[in-house]
């Protein structure tokens, strides 16, 4: 190989190199400028000579070109579903049943997988390269969603070792961390986009965006469990060999599995992992149990195409309550969005009060006809936000209030808009006081603003003591006490919080702006790519679409915001009040913890997962979601679980929070 190919091969090379120890290890190699340099180098040259772009070539990882509709996909072997059994005596029932068709089963032994609840996929891979990648559709034909599963970090798009059929099919379950959909559903709130109900709806729904970039930004994982090759050789016997065959492949395998002989072993074992699921950090609704050796698999066969017999689903029903649903309330949101709520009689679900329930939306609550005064089941499962099934309706007493879609928004009595596009309702009126109260609170809010929450605010607005964010900047604490509520301290913190504010960098301000479709993790960067708000401001679409991470809708909305007069001037007044216009550099932003990765695990004493990681952030560090060699060190609180007794096995030092909070010189 000479000249182009070589260069491209090498450069294919780097990059790949690149977004391991990016994203896989969580140390970066390449300076972002530097990334880009190569990435473009790359393009260009596959640009000039097309036979030289690879479907491994990390310019095909980024997110192709938006598609206008998903091709179909035929699988080479039916994706099938899994019965379940939902305690001892059904799984005994289903051994029984294979062992009068195979009685080798009883002894055969069984594998147990955790059950990931995300998407179902099918990675086909060609001599050892990924070439398609399907949801699972009806199960015969899904989509081809393979630009969008390149994108997708640990997806391999070409094979490590040796041994693979030269045509298979591997079966996976792309999911989210909990703690990215936790981030995932707090930046879109923050950007005023709908929220995702549970991983698994947010997991299939980042597949089937038609602009890979989005996909991307997302953030999804995957777990790989199952090979499909038909009429070829697999290099192992059973299923607990073909999952460490997987690994020795590149696929990532979801590390909880175990080998029993039998099922009285499988159901002890089962318990145990039952225990262990609600510390996972990601979805996981039951066990897989499966016949060990694969040559019983072929015997045993599926019911009607449909489910194998060798595999069942063990699941544990998650905990549903029953309430009084008092009252549906609507919440204008800062985009003018209705979003509806129920107030429910406070009820206990896996140990947690709940008192109001999202309704997600009016067509939601249409459908399901739930009504006020309604007895509605709600669940609430892991990190998710409790939601209404629905009602119990031979409890209804007839006294049930219907519910009607309003037609004036509940804040300001304007029109309320019903898009024929979208399931979301909006007040016409862009300013609804509604929605300047939401972006007041928002700002104040990312700001980092204490004491000024919705009273405060509503107190302000009513006053006619501010009408924008910018007039919060011209406050003093006189003005303040002539409010209800404020004394002479309390007045000056305030107006002593909001001069602070000004010293936030350019990404929170960016953030605390609430432009559409941009939260937290989109305004850095933003801020870290342009460094100033003027170079942003007069930034074109393309240019900020380049950005790794940034799609075109994004870049249309931030371009959008900048046009508008208002907003402009409003920037122009921030500006004159001394906000800070710029973001600090990486050589400026290094903390106490630059260069060091962290994980938690358990329950801290004071700080919450959330805030732990907000501060090692602060700091300079990384968080990362599990323990590995690069781990400086696992931080420790109560009922920690698998991570310590990996980072044991690792060797990899255990602080508690109080050593976490010395290291990164904060206070608690
Ligand atoms: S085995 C023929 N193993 O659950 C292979 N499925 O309800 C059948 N799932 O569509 C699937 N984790 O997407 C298997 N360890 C695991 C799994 C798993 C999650 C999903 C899978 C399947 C669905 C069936």
């Amino acid at each position: 190989m000479t000249g182009p190919a070589a260069r491209a091969a090498e450069l294919r090379r780097l990059l790949e190199r690149a977004n391991y120890a990016y994203y896989v290890l969580d140390k970066p190699e390449l300076s972002d400028a530097e990334y880009d340099r190569l990435f473009r180098e790359l393009q260009e040259l596959e640009a000039k000579h097309p036979a030289l772009r690879t479907p491994d070539s990390p310019t095909q990882r980024v997110g192709a070109e938006p598609a206008t509709a998903f091709q179909k996909h035929r699988h080479l072997v039916p994706m099938l579903s899994l019965a379940n059994a939902f305690n001892e005596a059904e799984l005994a029932e289903w051994e029984n049943r294979n062992a009068r068709l195979v009685p080798e089963v009883r002894t055969a032994g069984y594998t147990l997988e955790v059950k990931i609840d995300g998407a179902a996929v099918s990675l086909t891979y060609e001599k050892g390269l990924l070439v398609v990648g399907a949801t699972r559709g009806n199960g015969l034909v899904g989509e081809d969603v393979t630009a969008n599963l390149r994108t997708v970090v640990d997806v391999p798009l070409r094979l490590r070792g040796k041994g693979w059929p030269q045509r298979m099919e591997v079966r996976g379950e792309v999911y989210f961390s909990k703690s990215r959909f936790a981030q995932l559903n707090h930046e879109r709130e923050q950007a005023n986009e709908p929220t995702f109900a549970n991983p698994r709806n947010a997991a299939a729904g980042s597949l089937r965006q038609l602009d890979p970039k989005i996909t991307r930004s997302r953030g999804l994982r995957i777990f790989c469990f199952h090979v499909e090759a038909p009429g070829q050789k697999l290099p192992v016997a059973t299923q607990h060999e073909l999952l460490e065959q997987l690994t020795a492949w590149g696929f990532p395998v979801e590390t909880h599995h175990a080998l029993v002989p039998d099922l009285p072993r499988a159901n002890t074992a089962i318990a145990t992992l039952e225990q262990a699921l609600p510390a996972l950090d990601y979805g996981a609704d039951g066990v897989v149990v499966k016949v060990n050796p694969l040559k019983l698999h072929a015997e045993l066969g599926t019911v009607g195409n449909r489910e194998p017999r060798w595999a069942v689903a063990r699941k544990f029903a998650p905990e549903v309550q029953v309430t009084k649903l008092k009252e549906i309330r609507i919440n204008v949101g800062r985009t003018g969005a209705l979003n509806p709520y129920a107030v429910l009689e406070p009820v206990e679900i896996g140990g947690v009060t709940v008192t109001t329930a999202t309704l997600h939306n009016f067509d939601l609550i249409e459908a399901k006809d739930i009504r006020e005064g309604d007895w509605v089941e709600v669940t609430r499962a892991g990190e998710v936000i409790p939601q209404v099934l629905g009602p119990v309706r031979d409890r209804r007493t007839g006294k049930e209030r219907k519910f009607k879609r309003p037609e004036r928004c509940p804040v300001c009595h304007s029109k309320v808009e019903y898009p024929s596009d979208e399931v979301m309702a909006y007040c016409s009126n862009v300013s609804c006081p509604g929605r300047i109260l939401e972006s007041i609170v928002h700002f104040a809010a990312v700001m980092d603003i204490r004491g000024l929450g919705y009273e405060r605010v509503r107190a302000l607005l009513d006053a006619k003591l501010i009408k924008d964010v910018a007039d919060l900047y011209e406050l003093t604490p006189m003005q303040l006490l002539a409010l209800e509520g404020f004394a002479e301290k309390s007045a000056q913190q305030l107006v002593d919080a909001i001069q602070a504010s000004k010293k936030q960098p350019l990404s929170t301000l960016l953030n605390a702006l609430g432009l559409r479709h941009v939260g937290a993790q989109v305004a850095k960067l933003l801020a870290r790519h342009f460094g100033t708000m003027k170079a942003l401001r007069n930034a074109s679409v393309e240019e900020i679409s380049n950005i790794r991470g940034v799609g075109t809708a994004i870049a249309e909305a931030v371009a959008g915001f900048f046009d508008e007069t208002k907003n402009r001037k409003l920037l122009d007044r921030l500006d004159k009040l001394g906000l800070t216009f710029t973001e600090p550099t990486a050589a400026e932003r290094k903390g106490p913890l630059a260069g060091q990765t962290y994980v938690v695990t358990g329950t801290l004493p004071s700080l919450s997962r959330a805030k732990a990681g907000e501060l090692i952030e602060a700091a300079g560090g990384h968080v990362a979601d599990s323990v590995s060699k690069k781990t400086t060190a696992l931080v420790v609180g109560a009922d920690a679980g698998s991570k310590l007794e990996r980072a044991k096995a690792l060797a990899i030092p255990i602080i508690d929070e109080a050593e976490l909070l010395r290291r990164a010189r904060a206070k608690p």
